[in-house]
Protein backbone atom coordinates (compact mmCIF):
# COMPACT_ATOMS: atom_id res chain seq x y z
CA UNK A 1 0.00 0.00 0.00
CA UNK A 2 1.01 3.64 -0.81
CA UNK A 3 0.91 6.22 1.61
CA UNK A 4 -1.89 7.79 -0.27
CA UNK A 5 -3.68 4.66 -0.64
CA UNK A 6 -3.34 4.77 3.51
CA UNK A 7 -4.14 8.11 3.59
CA UNK A 8 -7.52 7.24 1.89
CA UNK A 9 -8.39 4.41 4.37
CA UNK A 10 -7.58 6.68 7.42
CA UNK A 11 -10.20 9.24 5.41
CA UNK A 12 -13.04 6.07 4.86
CA UNK A 13 -12.36 4.96 8.68
CA UNK A 14 -12.79 8.60 9.92
CA UNK A 15 -15.69 8.58 8.20
CA UNK A 16 -17.14 5.80 9.32
CA UNK A 17 -15.92 6.53 12.44
CA UNK A 18 -19.05 7.29 15.80
CA UNK A 19 -15.90 7.71 18.16
CA UNK A 20 -12.55 8.48 17.12
CA UNK A 21 -9.63 9.62 19.65
CA UNK A 22 -5.79 9.93 19.20
CA UNK A 23 -2.54 8.98 21.97
CA UNK A 24 0.03 11.57 21.40
CA UNK A 25 4.15 11.15 22.23
CA UNK A 26 6.95 13.45 22.04
CA UNK A 27 7.51 13.43 18.38
CA UNK A 28 4.66 15.57 17.48
CA UNK A 29 6.36 18.43 18.93
CA UNK A 30 9.72 17.80 17.44
CA UNK A 31 8.87 19.81 14.62
CA UNK A 32 7.71 22.67 17.08
CA UNK A 33 11.29 22.67 17.96
CA UNK A 34 10.80 20.44 20.92
CA UNK A 35 13.09 17.24 21.02
CA UNK A 36 11.46 13.47 21.54
CA UNK A 37 13.04 11.67 24.50
CA UNK A 38 13.92 8.48 22.78
CA UNK A 39 16.09 8.34 19.27
CA UNK A 40 18.86 10.43 17.56
CA UNK A 41 18.68 13.92 19.45
CA UNK A 42 16.53 12.62 22.14
CA UNK A 43 16.72 13.42 25.35
CA UNK A 44 17.97 10.67 27.15
CA UNK A 45 20.80 10.49 25.18
CA UNK A 46 21.97 13.56 26.95
CA UNK A 47 20.52 13.28 29.89
CA UNK A 48 20.13 9.62 31.85
CA UNK A 49 16.76 9.13 32.75
CA UNK A 50 17.69 7.37 35.97
CA UNK A 51 19.48 10.48 37.13
CA UNK A 52 17.07 13.19 35.76
CA UNK A 53 13.81 11.80 35.32
CA UNK A 54 12.74 9.52 38.51
CA UNK A 55 10.98 10.85 41.72
CA UNK A 56 13.70 9.68 43.32
CA UNK A 57 16.28 11.63 41.63
CA UNK A 58 14.27 14.91 41.75
CA UNK A 59 14.13 14.81 45.24
CA UNK A 60 17.67 13.65 46.24
CA UNK A 61 19.33 16.16 43.75
CA UNK A 62 16.83 18.56 42.71
CA UNK A 63 19.31 21.65 41.77
CA UNK A 64 20.88 18.68 39.05
CA UNK A 65 17.62 18.03 37.83
CA UNK A 66 16.35 21.57 37.66
CA UNK A 67 19.44 22.03 35.35
CA UNK A 68 17.32 20.30 32.79
CA UNK A 69 13.61 21.41 33.54
CA UNK A 70 15.23 24.91 32.91
CA UNK A 71 16.64 24.17 29.76
CA UNK A 72 13.21 22.73 28.48
CA UNK A 73 11.02 25.18 29.80
CA UNK A 74 13.36 27.35 28.14
CA UNK A 75 12.39 25.72 24.79
CA UNK A 76 8.77 24.72 25.56
CA UNK A 77 7.54 27.94 26.20
CA UNK A 78 8.34 29.41 23.34
CA UNK A 79 7.57 26.60 21.70
CA UNK A 80 4.26 27.20 18.83
CA UNK A 81 1.71 24.06 18.02
CA UNK A 82 2.47 22.91 14.68
CA UNK A 83 1.10 21.35 11.60
CA UNK A 84 -0.11 18.38 13.56
CA UNK A 85 -1.53 19.66 16.83
CA UNK A 86 -3.39 21.92 14.59
CA UNK A 87 -4.83 19.64 12.31
CA UNK A 88 -6.06 17.47 15.31
CA UNK A 89 -7.34 20.41 16.55
CA UNK A 90 -9.37 20.58 13.80
CA UNK A 91 -10.80 17.37 13.63
CA UNK A 92 -11.82 17.77 17.09
CA UNK A 93 -13.57 21.32 16.19
CA UNK A 94 -15.18 19.49 12.67
CA UNK A 95 -16.96 17.04 15.29
CA UNK A 96 -14.73 14.02 14.08
CA UNK A 97 -12.02 14.01 16.88
CA UNK A 98 -13.50 13.37 20.56
CA UNK A 99 -10.36 13.62 22.42
CA UNK A 100 -6.71 13.63 22.60
CA UNK A 101 -4.96 11.79 25.38
CA UNK A 102 -0.95 13.32 25.23
CA UNK A 103 1.92 12.22 26.96
CA UNK A 104 3.50 15.14 26.13
CA UNK A 105 3.55 18.34 29.26
CA UNK A 106 4.07 21.11 26.51
CA UNK A 107 -0.03 22.73 26.24
CA UNK A 108 0.50 22.86 22.59
CA UNK A 109 -2.97 21.36 22.09
CA UNK A 110 -4.39 23.40 24.18
CA UNK A 111 -2.60 25.80 22.09
CA UNK A 112 -3.37 24.55 18.92
CA UNK A 113 -7.09 24.74 20.24
CA UNK A 114 -7.65 21.50 20.98
CA UNK A 115 -10.44 20.82 24.22
CA UNK A 116 -10.83 17.84 25.43
CA UNK A 117 -7.04 16.84 26.05
CA UNK A 118 -6.41 14.61 28.52
CA UNK A 119 -2.71 15.02 30.23
CA UNK A 120 -1.70 11.44 30.85
CA UNK A 121 2.06 12.66 32.19
CA UNK A 122 0.69 15.98 33.71
CA UNK A 123 1.47 19.32 32.74
CA UNK A 124 4.46 21.62 33.38
CA UNK A 125 2.08 24.32 33.36
CA UNK A 126 1.69 24.40 37.21
CA UNK A 127 4.06 23.08 39.41
CA UNK A 128 3.35 21.93 43.74
CA UNK A 129 5.35 23.36 46.57
CA UNK A 130 7.16 19.36 47.84
CA UNK A 131 7.06 20.62 51.63
CA UNK A 132 3.48 22.56 51.86
CA UNK A 133 1.50 21.38 48.42
CA UNK A 134 0.95 25.04 47.19
CA UNK A 135 0.72 25.45 43.59
CA UNK A 136 1.65 28.29 41.32
CA UNK A 137 1.43 28.78 37.92
CA UNK A 138 4.74 29.13 35.26
CA UNK A 139 4.11 32.46 34.93
CA UNK A 140 4.99 33.50 37.84
CA UNK A 141 7.81 31.47 37.80
CA UNK A 142 11.48 33.33 37.63
CA UNK A 143 13.57 30.76 35.90
CA UNK A 144 16.90 32.55 36.29
CA UNK A 145 17.58 30.93 39.13
CA UNK A 146 16.55 27.69 39.70
CA UNK A 147 15.42 25.55 41.65
CA UNK A 148 12.51 27.75 42.00
CA UNK A 149 11.63 28.04 45.98
CA UNK A 150 7.80 28.35 47.80
CA UNK A 151 6.88 31.20 49.78
CA UNK A 152 7.27 28.08 52.71
CA UNK A 153 11.14 27.80 51.64
CA UNK A 154 10.22 24.48 49.70
CA UNK A 155 11.29 23.94 46.30
CA UNK A 156 8.54 23.72 43.61
CA UNK A 157 8.38 20.40 41.53
CA UNK A 158 6.65 20.50 37.90
CA UNK A 159 3.00 18.93 38.12
CA UNK A 160 4.65 16.60 35.37
CA UNK A 161 4.90 12.91 36.07
CA UNK A 162 8.13 11.71 37.32
CA UNK A 163 9.17 7.98 36.78
CA UNK A 164 8.28 6.18 39.96
CA UNK A 165 5.12 8.86 40.16
CA UNK A 166 1.68 8.04 40.05
CA UNK A 167 -0.31 8.62 36.34
CA UNK A 168 -2.89 11.33 37.72
CA UNK A 169 -5.79 9.53 38.64
CA UNK A 170 -8.49 11.15 36.77
CA UNK A 171 -6.14 10.95 33.99
CA UNK A 172 -5.55 7.30 34.32
CA UNK A 173 -9.39 6.68 34.44
CA UNK A 174 -10.64 8.86 31.75
CA UNK A 175 -7.89 7.89 28.87
CA UNK A 176 -8.85 4.31 30.15
CA UNK A 177 -12.79 4.86 29.65
CA UNK A 178 -12.17 6.59 26.31
CA UNK A 179 -9.63 3.76 25.19
CA UNK A 180 -12.57 1.02 25.96
CA UNK A 181 -15.17 2.97 23.95
CA UNK A 182 -12.78 4.69 20.54
CA UNK A 183 -13.72 2.72 17.61
CA UNK A 184 -10.84 4.36 15.74
CA UNK A 185 -7.49 5.45 17.72
CA UNK A 186 -4.83 7.33 15.82
CA UNK A 187 -1.47 6.93 17.30
CA UNK A 188 0.93 9.70 16.58
CA UNK A 189 4.68 10.02 17.34
CA UNK A 190 4.80 8.39 20.40
CA UNK A 191 7.87 5.26 20.81
CA UNK A 192 5.09 3.37 23.06
CA UNK A 193 7.60 2.05 25.29
CA UNK A 194 6.27 3.71 28.76
CA UNK A 195 3.36 2.17 30.50
CA UNK A 196 1.03 2.43 31.22
CA UNK A 197 0.40 4.95 28.24
CA UNK A 198 1.40 2.06 25.80
CA UNK A 199 -1.50 -0.06 27.11
CA UNK A 200 -3.60 2.31 25.97
CA UNK A 201 -3.45 1.09 21.93
CA UNK A 202 -4.10 -2.47 22.90
CA UNK A 203 -6.92 -1.63 24.89
CA UNK A 204 -8.36 0.27 22.52
CA UNK A 205 -7.37 -2.44 19.69
CA UNK A 206 -9.43 -5.69 22.12
CA UNK A 207 -12.23 -3.27 22.10
CA UNK A 208 -12.76 -3.39 18.78
CA UNK A 209 -11.23 -0.02 17.58
CA UNK A 210 -8.96 0.36 14.26
CA UNK A 211 -5.82 1.60 15.09
CA UNK A 212 -3.75 3.84 12.65
CA UNK A 213 -0.14 4.44 13.71
CA UNK A 214 1.93 7.68 12.58
CA UNK A 215 5.69 7.61 12.94
CA UNK A 216 8.87 8.13 11.61
CA UNK A 217 9.86 4.63 12.09
CA UNK A 218 8.45 1.20 13.04
CA UNK A 219 7.38 0.19 17.20
CA UNK A 220 6.59 -2.47 19.20
CA UNK A 221 3.07 -1.76 17.75
CA UNK A 222 3.71 -1.30 14.40
CA UNK A 223 2.49 -4.86 12.39
CA UNK A 224 0.74 -6.59 16.71
CA UNK A 225 -1.85 -3.77 17.19
CA UNK A 226 -1.86 -1.20 14.54
CA UNK A 227 -3.84 -1.69 11.82
CA UNK A 228 -2.14 0.81 9.21
CA UNK A 229 1.02 2.50 10.06
CA UNK A 230 2.09 5.63 7.98
CA UNK A 231 5.71 6.26 7.96
CA UNK A 232 6.84 9.68 7.82
CA UNK A 233 6.54 12.96 9.86
CA UNK A 234 3.42 13.66 11.24
CA UNK A 235 3.52 17.33 10.70
CA UNK A 236 2.83 16.31 6.91
CA UNK A 237 0.68 13.15 7.09
CA UNK A 238 -1.93 14.76 9.53
CA UNK A 239 -2.93 17.96 7.46
CA UNK A 240 -2.95 15.41 4.46
CA UNK A 241 -5.46 13.71 6.13
CA UNK A 242 -7.33 16.73 7.67
CA UNK A 243 -7.04 18.17 3.65
CA UNK A 244 -8.58 14.58 2.25
CA UNK A 245 -11.29 14.27 4.74
CA UNK A 246 -12.66 17.93 4.48
CA UNK A 247 -12.42 17.50 0.56
CA UNK A 248 -14.85 14.73 1.04
CA UNK A 249 -16.99 15.63 3.79
CA UNK A 250 -17.74 19.20 2.30
P1 LIG B 1 9.68 9.12 22.63
O1 LIG B 1 10.79 10.10 22.60
O2 LIG B 1 9.93 7.84 23.35
O3 LIG B 1 9.26 8.73 21.16
C1 LIG B 1 9.03 9.70 20.18
C2 LIG B 1 8.55 8.97 18.92
O4 LIG B 1 8.20 9.94 17.98
C3 LIG B 1 9.61 8.07 18.29
O5 LIG B 1 9.02 6.81 17.99
C4 LIG B 1 9.99 8.81 17.00
O6 LIG B 1 10.26 7.93 15.92
C5 LIG B 1 8.72 9.59 16.71
N1 LIG B 1 8.92 10.85 15.98
C6 LIG B 1 9.92 11.76 16.08
N2 LIG B 1 9.70 12.82 15.29
C7 LIG B 1 8.53 12.57 14.64
C8 LIG B 1 7.76 13.28 13.67
N3 LIG B 1 8.14 14.46 13.20
N4 LIG B 1 6.62 12.70 13.23
C9 LIG B 1 6.20 11.50 13.70
N5 LIG B 1 6.89 10.78 14.60
C10 LIG B 1 8.03 11.30 15.08
O7 LIG B 1 8.40 9.89 23.20
P2 LIG B 1 7.11 9.30 23.91
O8 LIG B 1 6.67 8.04 23.28
O9 LIG B 1 6.13 10.40 24.03
O10 LIG B 1 7.50 10.17 30.17
O11 LIG B 1 7.69 8.99 25.34
C11 LIG B 1 6.84 8.49 26.32
C12 LIG B 1 7.28 8.98 27.66
O12 LIG B 1 8.66 8.67 27.87
C13 LIG B 1 7.25 10.48 27.85
O13 LIG B 1 5.97 11.00 28.11
C14 LIG B 1 8.17 10.68 29.00
C15 LIG B 1 9.30 9.79 28.54
O14 LIG B 1 10.13 9.26 29.50
C16 LIG B 1 7.88 10.51 31.39
O15 LIG B 1 8.80 11.28 31.58
C17 LIG B 1 7.07 9.87 32.49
Amino acid sequence: MTVKDKIETVVLWLKESQFAIALTGAGISVESGIPAFRGAQGLWDKYDPSEYATIDAFMRAPYKVWGMLKELYEITLKAEPNPTHKALAELERLGKLKAVITQNVDSLHQKAGSKKVIEFHGTGETLTCILCGAKYRIEEINLEKVPPFCECGGILKPDVVFFGEPIPLHALREAFELSERCDLLLVVGTSAQVYPAADIPRVAKRSGAKVVEINLEPTPLTNTISDIFIEGKAGEILPLILKAYKTQCE
